[in-house]
């Protein structure tokens, strides 16, 4: 019937074994003990659902230092305090000690059965609540786990995203390879100098853990807008596309041939020699003079500052002229080619460099669609501001510095630091580091780059980061 092991403790034998034989006959499981000794050894060997214990045991210890005893090892059982001397300072000692009830003898059997009966119902009842919160408890743990697993998930669809989109920019644009990287590389590195360095306009700021994840995010991702630009504008090195200044070419060499042909018409109506060398030398003489115009045009085709001298030539390009197949004349040089050609600095034309520039504005929208989680919400913001300038001349905003992110503010140097020093364009060559560094100095006394940041990338050498990914 009842699982629950009960104990009596008494040193009267007979009152003990009467008590044993009557609760046992119940189909109780009972034990006895003849001290609080005893008692105390069997409660150490086992759980009692219920002790009774008598107040008075001579030569031993009382039953007020059992329940104490008990309290302190098995808080668990329930202990009823037995005596025959019952006076209210016994009682209330009783309950101090945490006892859970008082019986008074001489009791009937059936008064102690009342009182076990409403003792195991409590007792019961107090281990099923613990059975159901520790099973509420594992439920709860286990909830949680799932939902730690699933956040990792999600973590991880984050990060497998973000390095298919850096592919997908790296693979459209091979010369920027590693630069996305790089900068993330290089702007947690800023973080984390900021993050260190107590003194200083940034002495006070500190980026948690989320905010740097935030970060090298946004930098992984803040040229992903390049897909949005025309590869050809994307990978132009010269001025004129290659197939442009073929075009221009081969209508030199055919204005050349026109030329030998009339000369040769001409030697032909004055009666002189019709020899095939002297049409070839003709030729020669023709290519030979052509030859300073190509010469002229390649070097306007060059990304490189355009010299005075050379501009002013130009305009001697800009009447040449060459039959057509159908008869009529035409310029070699057609009005796009010239105001190619006439760039006064890099290869792009303001057009191509609108488009170019767009990618912040395509890096923007393409991250705002994300629905990033609370912690990276900035992360769009972040991107969108890493080409402004503290004097409000970056694009595309026009934001000024304290318009600006500081998140961007970081990205900004360690941007403009590895565009000069990877040679990851396809219209310059690589700059040195110590050259790098002079122009990023440059940058920031011009009020474009943020003084106090450069200070942090130079000093703390979060420069040196990258070195052995952009050499060779
Ligand atoms: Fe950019
Ligand atoms: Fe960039």
């Amino acid at each position: 019937m009842e699982p629950y092991r009960v104990l009596i403790v008494d040193d009267e034998q007979d009152f003990r074994s009467l008590l044993l034989e009557a609760l046992e006959s119940m189909g109780y499981t009972v034990e006895g003990a003849e001290s609080a000794e005893r008692a105390l050894e069997l409660v150490r060997q086992k759980h009692f659902a219920v002790i009774f214990t008598d107040l008075n045991m001579p030569g031993g210890q009382s039953g007020l230092d059992l329940l104490k005893a008990i309290q302190e090892y098995d808080p668990k059982a329930f202990t009823i305090l037995m005596t025959g001397y019952a006076t209210t300072e016994a009682a209330v000692q009783a309950l101090k000690r945490g006892a859970y009830d008082f019986i008074q003898k001489p009791f009937k059997l059936v008064e102690l059965e009342a009182s076990l009966v409403r003792a195991l119902g409590h007792y019961r009842t107090l281990r099923e609540n613990e059975a159901y919160q520790s099973r509420l408890e594992e439920m709860v743990m286990e909830r949680t786990q799932e939902i730690l697993g699933l956040k990792e998930d999600i973590e991880k669809l984050f990060e497998g995203f973000v390095k298919a989109s850096v592919t997908a920019i790296e693979a459209r644009d091979p010369s920027t390879s590693g630069h996305s990287s790089r900068v993330a590389d290089l702007t947690v590195g800023l973080a984390e100098v900021v993050n260190r360095t107590p003194a200083g306009p940034y002495g006070d700021l500190r980026f948690s853990d989320q905010q740097i994840k935030e970060i090298r995010y946004a930098s992984l991702l803040h040229d992903f807008g390049k897909v949005g630009v025309r590869e050809q504008v994307l990978v132009k090195a010269k001025k004129l596309e290659p197939e442009r200044l073929e075009r221009i070419l081969q209508r030199l060499y055919q204005r050349d041939l026109e030329l030998a042909v009339s000369m040769m018409e001409q030697a032909w109506d004055e009666g002189a020699a019709q020899e095939t060398a002297s049409f070839q030398r003709l030729l020669q003489e023709r290519h030979q003079q052509s030859k300073h115009l190509v010469e002229l045009i390649l070097r306007c085709n060059e990304p490189q500052v355009l010299p005075r001298e050379i501009a002013d030539r130009m305009d001697e390009l800009e009447l040449l002229d060459f039959a057509h197949f159908g008869g009529e004349r035409g310029r070699i040089l057609e009005t796009e080619d010239v105001a190619a050609l006439r760039i006064p600095k890099g290869s792009l034309s303001a057009e191509e460099r609108d488009e170019i520039n767009s990618h912040v504005t395509h890096t923007f929208r393409f991250l705002s669609q994300i629905p990033w989680t609370t912690g990276l919400a900035d992360l769009p913001a972040i991107a969108y501001a890493h080409h402004e300038r503290l004097n409000g001349k970056g694009y595309p905003q026009g934001l000024t510095s304290n318009q600006i992110p500081v998140q961007s503010k970081l990205m900004a140097v360690s941007d403009v630091y590895d565009a000069l020093v990877a040679a990851d364009r396809p219209y310059k060559a690589a700059v040195t580091v110590a050259k790098s560094l002079q122009i990023l100095e440059d940058e920031t006394k011009a009020g474009l780059l943020d003084a106090e940041v450069f200070r942090l990338f130079l000093d703390a050498r979060v420069f040196e980061l990258t070195l052995h990914r952009i050499q060779g």
